[in-house]
Protein backbone atom coordinates (compact mmCIF):
# COMPACT_ATOMS: atom_id res chain seq x y z
CA UNK A 1 0.00 0.00 0.00
CA UNK A 2 1.43 3.39 -1.07
CA UNK A 3 1.82 6.06 1.77
CA UNK A 4 1.32 8.60 -1.22
CA UNK A 5 -2.38 9.79 -2.29
CA UNK A 6 -3.53 11.13 -5.26
CA UNK A 7 -7.57 11.64 -5.44
CA UNK A 8 -8.50 11.55 -9.54
CA UNK A 9 -12.10 10.53 -9.59
CA UNK A 10 -13.19 14.32 -8.93
CA UNK A 11 -16.59 13.63 -11.08
CA UNK A 12 -17.55 11.21 -8.53
CA UNK A 13 -17.21 13.62 -5.50
CA UNK A 14 -15.03 16.48 -5.23
CA UNK A 15 -12.84 17.46 -1.68
CA UNK A 16 -14.98 20.07 0.14
CA UNK A 17 -13.49 23.90 0.42
CA UNK A 18 -11.70 24.12 3.73
CA UNK A 19 -13.97 27.13 3.59
CA UNK A 20 -17.63 25.30 2.96
CA UNK A 21 -16.57 22.68 6.16
CA UNK A 22 -15.65 25.93 8.30
CA UNK A 23 -19.02 27.64 7.24
CA UNK A 24 -21.08 24.80 7.87
CA UNK A 25 -19.53 24.30 11.18
CA UNK A 26 -20.64 27.91 12.18
CA UNK A 27 -23.90 27.38 10.71
CA UNK A 28 -24.36 24.11 12.49
CA UNK A 29 -23.83 25.95 15.99
CA UNK A 30 -25.50 29.06 14.61
CA UNK A 31 -28.74 28.63 12.66
CA UNK A 32 -30.49 25.16 13.29
CA UNK A 33 -33.32 26.01 13.69
CA UNK A 34 -36.07 24.91 11.25
CA UNK A 35 -36.19 27.29 8.42
CA UNK A 36 -40.05 27.53 8.28
CA UNK A 37 -40.58 28.30 11.58
CA UNK A 38 -41.83 32.31 12.39
CA UNK A 39 -39.24 33.41 15.09
CA UNK A 40 -35.66 34.66 14.95
CA UNK A 41 -34.29 31.33 15.29
CA UNK A 42 -36.17 30.00 12.25
CA UNK A 43 -35.77 33.58 9.96
CA UNK A 44 -31.83 33.14 10.65
CA UNK A 45 -32.02 29.60 8.92
CA UNK A 46 -33.97 31.09 6.55
CA UNK A 47 -32.45 34.00 5.41
CA UNK A 48 -29.83 31.35 4.41
CA UNK A 49 -32.02 29.01 2.15
CA UNK A 50 -33.09 32.10 0.29
CA UNK A 51 -29.70 33.70 -0.07
CA UNK A 52 -28.56 30.17 -1.67
CA UNK A 53 -31.76 30.71 -3.72
CA UNK A 54 -30.65 33.44 -4.83
CA UNK A 55 -27.11 32.64 -6.41
CA UNK A 56 -28.37 30.18 -8.15
CA UNK A 57 -30.55 31.80 -9.92
CA UNK A 58 -28.02 34.34 -10.63
CA UNK A 59 -25.90 31.32 -12.17
CA UNK A 60 -28.58 30.26 -14.80
CA UNK A 61 -30.31 33.87 -15.00
CA UNK A 62 -33.81 32.95 -13.34
CA UNK A 63 -35.76 33.86 -11.17
CA UNK A 64 -35.09 32.56 -7.77
CA UNK A 65 -38.46 31.32 -7.12
CA UNK A 66 -37.78 28.72 -10.07
CA UNK A 67 -35.67 27.53 -7.60
CA UNK A 68 -36.30 24.30 -6.00
CA UNK A 69 -33.48 22.48 -3.76
CA UNK A 70 -33.24 19.33 -3.32
CA UNK A 71 -31.32 16.44 -2.33
CA UNK A 72 -28.86 16.44 -4.93
CA UNK A 73 -28.84 15.58 -8.45
CA UNK A 74 -30.50 12.47 -8.88
CA UNK A 75 -33.48 14.04 -6.96
CA UNK A 76 -33.45 16.80 -9.23
CA UNK A 77 -33.35 14.79 -12.77
CA UNK A 78 -36.38 12.88 -11.01
CA UNK A 79 -38.49 15.77 -9.92
CA UNK A 80 -37.89 17.56 -13.23
CA UNK A 81 -38.99 14.63 -15.51
CA UNK A 82 -41.62 12.82 -13.41
CA UNK A 83 -44.64 15.26 -14.75
CA UNK A 84 -42.61 14.53 -18.33
CA UNK A 85 -45.97 14.24 -20.79
CA UNK A 86 -43.31 12.23 -23.17
CA UNK A 87 -39.71 11.81 -22.83
CA UNK A 88 -36.42 11.82 -25.10
CA UNK A 89 -33.17 10.97 -23.59
CA UNK A 90 -30.17 8.77 -24.22
CA UNK A 91 -27.91 6.09 -22.99
CA UNK A 92 -25.26 8.90 -22.52
CA UNK A 93 -27.48 10.34 -19.59
CA UNK A 94 -26.55 9.39 -16.25
CA UNK A 95 -28.76 6.30 -14.55
CA UNK A 96 -30.75 8.95 -12.21
CA UNK A 97 -32.56 10.18 -15.96
CA UNK A 98 -32.53 6.64 -17.67
CA UNK A 99 -33.54 5.05 -14.97
CA UNK A 100 -36.43 7.45 -14.54
CA UNK A 101 -36.68 7.37 -17.89
CA UNK A 102 -37.59 3.38 -17.86
CA UNK A 103 -39.81 4.43 -14.66
CA UNK A 104 -42.24 6.78 -16.98
CA UNK A 105 -42.12 4.00 -19.76
CA UNK A 106 -43.51 1.11 -17.26
CA UNK A 107 -45.78 4.02 -16.40
CA UNK A 108 -47.13 4.61 -19.81
CA UNK A 109 -45.83 7.66 -21.06
CA UNK A 110 -43.98 7.19 -24.30
CA UNK A 111 -39.96 7.77 -24.37
CA UNK A 112 -37.94 8.01 -27.13
CA UNK A 113 -34.30 6.66 -26.93
CA UNK A 114 -31.66 8.73 -29.24
CA UNK A 115 -29.52 7.09 -31.27
CA UNK A 116 -25.46 7.28 -29.81
CA UNK A 117 -22.46 7.50 -31.74
CA UNK A 118 -19.41 6.34 -31.48
CA UNK A 119 -18.52 10.47 -30.82
CA UNK A 120 -20.23 10.39 -27.43
CA UNK A 121 -21.57 13.84 -29.45
CA UNK A 122 -25.81 13.99 -29.61
CA UNK A 123 -26.93 14.89 -33.40
CA UNK A 124 -29.17 17.78 -32.98
CA UNK A 125 -31.27 16.94 -35.57
CA UNK A 126 -31.93 13.46 -33.66
CA UNK A 127 -33.43 15.32 -31.21
CA UNK A 128 -35.96 17.03 -33.84
CA UNK A 129 -37.20 13.45 -35.45
CA UNK A 130 -37.64 11.92 -32.22
CA UNK A 131 -39.64 14.89 -30.96
CA UNK A 132 -41.59 14.93 -34.07
CA UNK A 133 -42.86 11.69 -33.14
CA UNK A 134 -44.08 12.44 -29.73
CA UNK A 135 -46.04 15.72 -30.69
CA UNK A 136 -45.50 19.35 -28.50
CA UNK A 137 -45.34 19.26 -25.05
CA UNK A 138 -42.75 16.17 -24.45
CA UNK A 139 -39.54 16.90 -23.02
CA UNK A 140 -36.27 16.35 -24.22
CA UNK A 141 -33.20 15.50 -21.76
CA UNK A 142 -29.24 16.27 -22.29
CA UNK A 143 -26.63 15.54 -20.14
CA UNK A 144 -24.45 19.29 -20.61
CA UNK A 145 -20.67 17.61 -19.82
CA UNK A 146 -21.01 13.99 -19.32
CA UNK A 147 -19.99 12.26 -16.50
CA UNK A 148 -18.05 9.62 -18.06
CA UNK A 149 -16.01 10.90 -20.87
CA UNK A 150 -16.28 14.89 -20.11
CA UNK A 151 -18.14 14.81 -23.93
CA UNK A 152 -19.93 18.47 -24.02
CA UNK A 153 -23.00 18.06 -26.00
CA UNK A 154 -24.05 20.86 -28.54
CA UNK A 155 -26.63 21.89 -25.80
CA UNK A 156 -27.50 25.39 -27.63
CA UNK A 157 -28.09 23.40 -30.86
CA UNK A 158 -30.56 21.07 -29.19
CA UNK A 159 -32.53 23.77 -27.95
CA UNK A 160 -33.01 25.67 -31.00
CA UNK A 161 -34.65 21.73 -32.28
CA UNK A 162 -36.77 21.30 -28.79
CA UNK A 163 -38.08 25.32 -28.89
CA UNK A 164 -38.97 24.51 -32.65
CA UNK A 165 -40.79 21.60 -31.53
CA UNK A 166 -42.73 22.95 -29.11
CA UNK A 167 -40.92 21.29 -26.53
CA UNK A 168 -39.48 21.21 -22.92
CA UNK A 169 -35.80 21.08 -22.61
CA UNK A 170 -34.13 19.11 -19.52
CA UNK A 171 -30.25 20.05 -18.61
CA UNK A 172 -28.55 17.76 -16.57
CA UNK A 173 -25.96 21.02 -15.28
CA UNK A 174 -24.53 18.17 -13.08
CA UNK A 175 -21.05 17.86 -14.22
CA UNK A 176 -21.47 21.32 -16.16
CA UNK A 177 -21.55 23.62 -13.21
CA UNK A 178 -18.36 25.69 -11.77
CA UNK A 179 -16.27 23.76 -14.68
CA UNK A 180 -17.58 25.00 -18.25
CA UNK A 181 -19.30 29.08 -19.03
CA UNK A 182 -22.52 28.39 -17.65
CA UNK A 183 -23.61 29.67 -20.91
CA UNK A 184 -24.02 26.06 -22.26
CA UNK A 185 -26.61 25.34 -20.10
CA UNK A 186 -28.15 27.64 -18.38
CA UNK A 187 -31.03 28.53 -21.37
CA UNK A 188 -32.62 25.71 -20.58
CA UNK A 189 -36.50 25.35 -19.39
CA UNK A 190 -35.41 23.00 -16.28
CA UNK A 191 -31.97 22.35 -15.09
CA UNK A 192 -30.54 20.00 -12.63
CA UNK A 193 -27.59 20.69 -10.17
CA UNK A 194 -25.62 19.05 -7.19
CA UNK A 195 -23.44 20.48 -4.40
CA UNK A 196 -21.03 17.90 -4.65
CA UNK A 197 -19.28 18.05 -7.76
CA UNK A 198 -17.89 21.81 -7.14
CA UNK A 199 -16.97 21.06 -3.59
CA UNK A 200 -19.92 21.54 -1.81
CA UNK A 201 -21.42 18.91 0.83
CA UNK A 202 -23.47 16.15 -0.44
CA UNK A 203 -27.33 15.90 0.40
CA UNK A 204 -27.91 19.48 -1.70
CA UNK A 205 -28.81 19.96 -4.91
CA UNK A 206 -31.56 22.46 -6.95
CA UNK A 207 -33.99 21.81 -9.43
CA UNK A 208 -34.85 24.98 -11.65
CA UNK A 209 -37.67 25.32 -13.43
CA UNK A 210 -39.12 27.72 -15.40
CA UNK A 211 -42.47 27.94 -16.60
CA UNK A 212 -45.82 26.15 -15.40
CA UNK A 213 -45.56 24.97 -12.11
CA UNK A 214 -48.13 22.48 -12.42
CA UNK A 215 -45.96 20.73 -15.31
CA UNK A 216 -43.97 19.37 -12.11
CA UNK A 217 -45.05 16.20 -10.36
CA UNK A 218 -43.66 16.15 -6.79
CA UNK A 219 -42.18 13.15 -5.65
CA UNK A 220 -43.57 13.59 -1.74
CA UNK A 221 -46.21 15.34 -0.15
CA UNK A 222 -46.31 17.32 3.21
CA UNK A 223 -45.38 21.01 3.88
CA UNK A 224 -45.25 23.76 1.96
CA UNK A 225 -41.41 24.08 1.09
CA UNK A 226 -40.01 24.41 -1.85
CA UNK A 227 -43.39 25.47 -2.76
CA UNK A 228 -44.76 21.91 -2.08
CA UNK A 229 -42.84 21.30 -5.18
CA UNK A 230 -40.36 19.71 -2.71
CA UNK A 231 -41.73 19.33 0.84
CA UNK A 232 -39.74 18.34 4.02
CA UNK A 233 -37.73 20.81 6.46
CA UNK A 234 -34.67 22.33 4.50
CA UNK A 235 -31.07 21.97 6.02
CA UNK A 236 -29.19 25.64 6.58
CA UNK A 237 -26.23 23.59 6.93
CA UNK A 238 -25.98 22.15 3.43
CA UNK A 239 -27.51 25.15 1.87
CA UNK A 240 -24.64 27.30 3.67
CA UNK A 241 -22.26 25.21 2.34
CA UNK A 242 -23.56 25.36 -1.35
CA UNK A 243 -23.85 28.73 -1.17
CA UNK A 244 -19.59 28.94 -0.52
CA UNK A 245 -19.47 26.26 -3.02
CA UNK A 246 -20.47 28.25 -5.36
CA UNK A 247 -19.08 31.46 -4.56
CA UNK A 248 -16.04 29.94 -5.03
CA UNK A 249 -16.33 28.47 -8.30
CA UNK A 250 -17.71 31.49 -9.62
CA UNK A 251 -14.69 31.76 -11.36
CA UNK A 252 -14.46 27.38 -12.01
CA UNK A 253 -14.44 28.01 -15.77
CA UNK A 254 -11.44 29.47 -16.35
CA UNK A 255 -9.60 27.62 -13.65
CA UNK A 256 -10.58 24.20 -15.01
CA UNK A 257 -9.02 24.88 -18.77
CA UNK A 258 -5.42 24.83 -17.35
CA UNK A 259 -6.32 21.46 -16.57
CA UNK A 260 -6.37 20.40 -20.07
CA UNK A 261 -3.02 20.72 -20.38
CA UNK A 262 -2.14 18.45 -17.38
CA UNK A 263 -4.62 15.71 -19.03
CA UNK A 264 -3.00 16.39 -22.17
CA UNK A 265 0.33 15.40 -20.92
CA UNK A 266 -1.02 12.54 -18.92
CA UNK A 267 -2.63 10.93 -21.85
CA UNK A 268 0.26 11.33 -24.15
CA UNK A 269 2.79 9.76 -21.58
CA UNK A 270 0.43 7.04 -21.65
CA UNK A 271 0.31 6.49 -25.73
CA UNK A 272 1.40 2.81 -26.03
CA UNK A 273 -0.80 1.26 -23.17
CA UNK A 274 -3.84 3.11 -22.96
CA UNK A 275 -6.01 5.30 -25.63
CA UNK A 276 -9.06 8.02 -25.18
CA UNK A 277 -11.84 6.63 -25.61
CA UNK A 278 -12.94 10.51 -26.87
CA UNK A 279 -10.33 13.28 -27.85
CA UNK A 280 -12.89 16.03 -29.29
CA UNK A 281 -15.77 18.54 -27.79
CA UNK A 282 -14.38 17.28 -24.09
CA UNK A 283 -14.15 19.31 -21.03
CA UNK A 284 -10.78 20.01 -19.96
CA UNK A 285 -10.97 17.56 -16.66
CA UNK A 286 -11.64 14.40 -18.26
CA UNK A 287 -9.67 11.39 -19.67
CA UNK A 288 -11.66 8.28 -20.19
CA UNK A 289 -8.67 6.00 -21.36
CA UNK A 290 -9.31 2.20 -22.92
CA UNK A 291 -6.55 0.15 -21.70
CA UNK A 292 -6.91 -2.93 -24.30
CA UNK A 293 -6.60 -6.64 -22.43
CA UNK A 294 -7.46 -4.95 -19.43
CA UNK A 295 -10.38 -5.10 -16.75
CA UNK A 296 -10.93 -1.46 -15.82
CA UNK A 297 -12.26 -2.91 -12.74
CA UNK A 298 -9.73 -4.51 -11.47
CA UNK A 299 -7.24 -1.49 -12.80
CA UNK A 300 -9.60 0.36 -10.53
CA UNK A 301 -8.18 -1.84 -7.56
CA UNK A 302 -4.99 -2.14 -8.49
CA UNK A 303 -4.20 1.52 -8.57
CA UNK A 304 -6.05 2.43 -5.52
CA UNK A 305 -3.45 0.06 -3.86
CA UNK A 306 -0.79 2.04 -5.41
CA UNK A 307 -2.30 5.10 -4.53
CA UNK A 308 -4.20 6.61 -7.06
CA UNK A 309 -8.09 6.98 -6.58
CA UNK A 310 -9.51 7.01 -9.85
CA UNK A 311 -12.80 4.85 -11.53
CA UNK A 312 -14.05 2.40 -13.88
CA UNK A 313 -17.29 4.09 -14.50
CA UNK A 314 -20.29 6.37 -12.82
CA UNK A 315 -19.83 5.64 -8.94
CA UNK A 316 -22.80 4.57 -8.48
CA UNK A 317 -22.16 1.51 -10.58
CA UNK A 318 -19.38 1.23 -8.03
CA UNK A 319 -19.19 -2.25 -6.26
CA UNK A 320 -20.83 -3.72 -8.97
CA UNK A 321 -19.07 -5.13 -12.00
CA UNK A 322 -21.61 -3.43 -14.17
CA UNK A 323 -19.21 -1.96 -17.06
CA UNK A 324 -20.43 1.59 -17.80
CA UNK A 325 -23.12 2.74 -18.98
CA UNK A 326 -22.41 5.63 -21.52
CA UNK A 327 -19.45 3.88 -22.91
CA UNK A 328 -21.20 0.76 -23.47
CA UNK A 329 -23.61 2.44 -25.64
CA UNK A 330 -20.75 4.46 -27.39
CA UNK A 331 -18.25 1.74 -28.09
CA UNK A 332 -19.42 -1.83 -26.82
CA UNK A 333 -19.11 -3.69 -24.11
CA UNK A 334 -15.63 -4.67 -24.58
CA UNK A 335 -14.44 -1.03 -24.80
CA UNK A 336 -16.47 -0.48 -21.25
CA UNK A 337 -15.00 -3.37 -19.85
CA UNK A 338 -11.53 -1.78 -20.86
CA UNK A 339 -11.76 1.37 -19.66
CA UNK A 340 -11.01 3.54 -16.42
CA UNK A 341 -12.21 7.39 -15.95
CA UNK A 342 -9.41 9.80 -14.55
CA UNK A 343 -10.75 12.80 -14.06
CA UNK A 344 -9.32 15.81 -12.37
CA UNK A 345 -10.07 19.01 -10.36
CA UNK A 346 -8.75 22.18 -9.38
CA UNK A 347 -6.47 20.93 -6.82
CA UNK A 348 -4.93 19.04 -9.16
CA UNK A 349 -1.61 20.06 -10.13
CA UNK A 350 1.64 19.00 -11.67
CA UNK A 351 3.06 16.89 -9.33
CA UNK A 352 -0.12 15.33 -8.66
CA UNK A 353 0.14 14.38 -12.46
CA UNK A 354 3.96 13.01 -12.39
CA UNK A 355 2.71 10.84 -9.86
CA UNK A 356 -0.20 9.65 -11.54
CA UNK A 357 1.56 8.83 -15.22
CA UNK A 358 4.33 6.71 -12.76
CA UNK A 359 1.62 4.90 -11.09
CA UNK A 360 -0.22 4.17 -14.25
CA UNK A 361 2.76 3.05 -16.11
CA UNK A 362 3.84 0.47 -13.73
CA UNK A 363 0.07 -0.83 -12.98
CA UNK A 364 -0.77 -0.69 -16.72
CA UNK A 365 2.36 -2.30 -17.82
CA UNK A 366 2.06 -5.24 -15.34
CA UNK A 367 -2.00 -5.52 -16.34
CA UNK A 368 0.00 -6.66 -19.82
CA UNK A 369 -1.82 -3.80 -21.59
CA UNK A 370 -0.36 -2.46 -24.70
CA UNK A 371 0.55 -6.26 -25.14
CA UNK A 372 -2.18 -6.26 -28.06
CA UNK A 373 -0.70 -3.32 -29.88
CA UNK A 374 -1.82 0.36 -29.82
CA UNK A 375 -0.47 1.81 -32.16
C1 LIG B 1 -24.28 13.85 -14.74
C2 LIG B 1 -24.79 13.48 -13.37
N1 LIG B 1 -26.08 13.65 -13.09
C3 LIG B 1 -26.59 13.35 -11.88
C4 LIG B 1 -25.79 12.84 -10.87
C5 LIG B 1 -26.39 12.50 -9.56
O1 LIG B 1 -26.05 13.45 -8.59
P1 LIG B 1 -26.16 13.12 -7.02
O2 LIG B 1 -25.05 12.17 -6.72
O3 LIG B 1 -26.01 14.44 -6.35
O4 LIG B 1 -27.49 12.52 -6.79
C6 LIG B 1 -24.43 12.63 -11.13
C7 LIG B 1 -23.56 12.05 -10.09
O5 LIG B 1 -22.60 11.36 -10.40
C8 LIG B 1 -23.92 12.96 -12.41
O6 LIG B 1 -22.62 12.79 -12.69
Amino acid sequence: MSARRVYLDWNATAPPWPEVVEVMRQTALEAWANPSSVHAEGRKARAIIETLREAIAQLVEADPRDVILTSGGSEANALALNGARALVASRLDHPSVTRAAEALGDRGVAVAWLPVAPSGRLAPDSVRSALAELGAGATAVVTAVNHETGVVQPVREVFEQVRAAGARLHVDAVQAAGKVDPELFRRADSIALAAHKLRGPKGIGALVFRGNPSLIRPLAWGGSQERGLRPGTQDAVLAAGFLSALAHSADGPARYQRLAAHRDRLEAALAGLARPNVTEHRAPHVSSLYVPGARGDELVAALDLAGLAVSSGSACSAGSSEASPVLRAMLGEERARSSIRISLGDGTGGDAIDFAISVLRRVLSSSGAGASGIA
